[in-house]
C-alpha cells in the first residue's frame, strides 16, 4: 500500500511541535527518489539553505549503515533532514546518537515504547522499527553540513527481525493511534530535540539519556573469545565493554571500546 501524505495534516502536525529553535522549517515531499539522503545533498548543492526535511513515498536506492541497501518499498517512511554542523570530524557519530535518543524519547512520550539498539537502530518489542544513517560534509577536520536519514517501518512488510508500526498499533488496546503525518512530525521534532540536547547540554548529558534507552546495557558480548558486559557508550559512539579478566592478578583496566561497525549485537526481546 502506498504511503499517502496529506500535506495539510503534516503541516498542522509540524506546527504543534515544540519550538526547539525550529531547526527544520521547510519540507520537500517527493513520490519516488533514489534516496532521500541523496536528494537532500542535491538540494544543498542547488543552494537550498540547510534546515529542511525531505520525505519520499519510495526510494529506488535507499542506503543503510555499513554500505548496506535499505529496502524501501511503498508503505515505509523515508525521511532526511539537512543541517549545518560545527562538530569535529571524529565526533560526527554524535549526530546519530542524538537523533536516535531524540526520536526514541519523542515516540515514548507518545505511548510508543521505542528503545535504542546500539548504535543506530530504533527497536520496538525487541524488533527493528527503523534505522538512522548520518552522512557528513567535512572541511579541514570540521563537519560543515550533515544529512540525517531515518527509515521507519510504517505499514511495509519487514524481515523477521523487523516490526511495522501500524501492526504494532493494531495490537495495542490503546485507541490513540498515531497517524503517518503525526509520526513524521514527531520524528522531525525528535531529531530537533536530540540536536538541541547535544548543542545546548553537551555530549555527556546526551549520552546519559541515550544509555537509559539502550536495550543493550548489561548484554554479554564475546571479543576474541573473551566475555564482556556492555556498560555504556563513549562520546565517539563506541561501545564501552567491561571484560571479564581471566587473571585476577591483572592490574590493567579490563575495559575496551568497540567502534560502530566492529561488532553486531543482534536483536533480542526487551523487557
Ligand atoms: C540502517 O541501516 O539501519 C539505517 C537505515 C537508514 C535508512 C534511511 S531511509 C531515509 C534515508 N535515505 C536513505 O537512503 N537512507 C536513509
Amino acid at each position: 500500500m502506498a504511503v499517502e501524505f496529506n500535506r495539510q495534516k503534516l503541516e498542522l502536525a509540524l506546527e504543534e511541535r515544540q519550538n526547539y529553535t525550529n531547526i527544520f522549517s521547510s519540507i520537500h515531499i517527493f513520490d519516488t527518489v533514489s534516496s532521500t539522503n541523496t536528494t537532500a545533498w542535491e538540494l544543498l548543492k542547488a543552494g537550498i539553505k540547510p534546515g529542511f526535511a525531505v520525505i519520499a513515498t519510495t526510494q529506488t536506492s535507499g542506503r543503510g549503515q555499513w554500505g548496506r541497501e535499505w529496502d524501501s518499498p511503498k508503505g515505509g517512511l523515508y525521511l532526511s533532514v539537512a543541517l549545518n554542523s560545527h562538530l569535529e570530524v571524529n565526533h560526527g557519530y554524535q549526530l546519530t546518537l542524538a537523533s536516535a535518543w531524540g526520536i526514541a524519547q519523542e515516540l515514548r512520550d507518545n505511548g510508543i515504547s521505542v528503545g535504542i539498539k546500539w548504535p543506530n537502530d530504533l527497536v520496538l518489542d525487541g524488533y527493528k522499527l527503523g534505522g538512522i544513517l548520518t552522512e557528513t560534509k567535512v572541511k579541514q577536520a570540521l563537519i560543515t553540513q550533515a544529512v540525517i536519514g531515518v527509515g521507519i517501518n510504517w505499514e511495509n512488510s519487514t524481515p523477521k527481525t523487523g516490526i511495522n508500526l501500524q501492526s504494532w498499533q493494531k495490537n495495542q488496546n490503546n485507541l490513540n493511534f498515531i497517524s503517518l503525518e503525526k509520526l513524521t512530525a514527531k520524528i522531525i521534532q525528535g531529531i530537533e530535540s536530540g540536536i538541541h540536547c547535544l548543542e545546548r547540554e553537551g555530549v555527556d548529558i546526551l549520552l546519559s539519556r541515550y544509555v537509559r534507552l539502550l536495550v543493550n546495557i548489561g548484554q554479554k558480548v564475546y571479543v576474541n573469545n573473551n566475555r564482556g558486559t556492555i556498560v555504556g557508550v563513549n562520546p565517539s559512539g563506541s561501545l564501552h565493554v567491561r571484560m571479564e579478566s581471566s587473571n585476577s592478578e591483572s592490574v590493567t583496566t579490563p575495559y575496551i571500546d568497540l567502534k560502530p561497525g566492529t561488532i553486531s549485537l543482534g536483536y533480542r526481546k526487551t523487557s
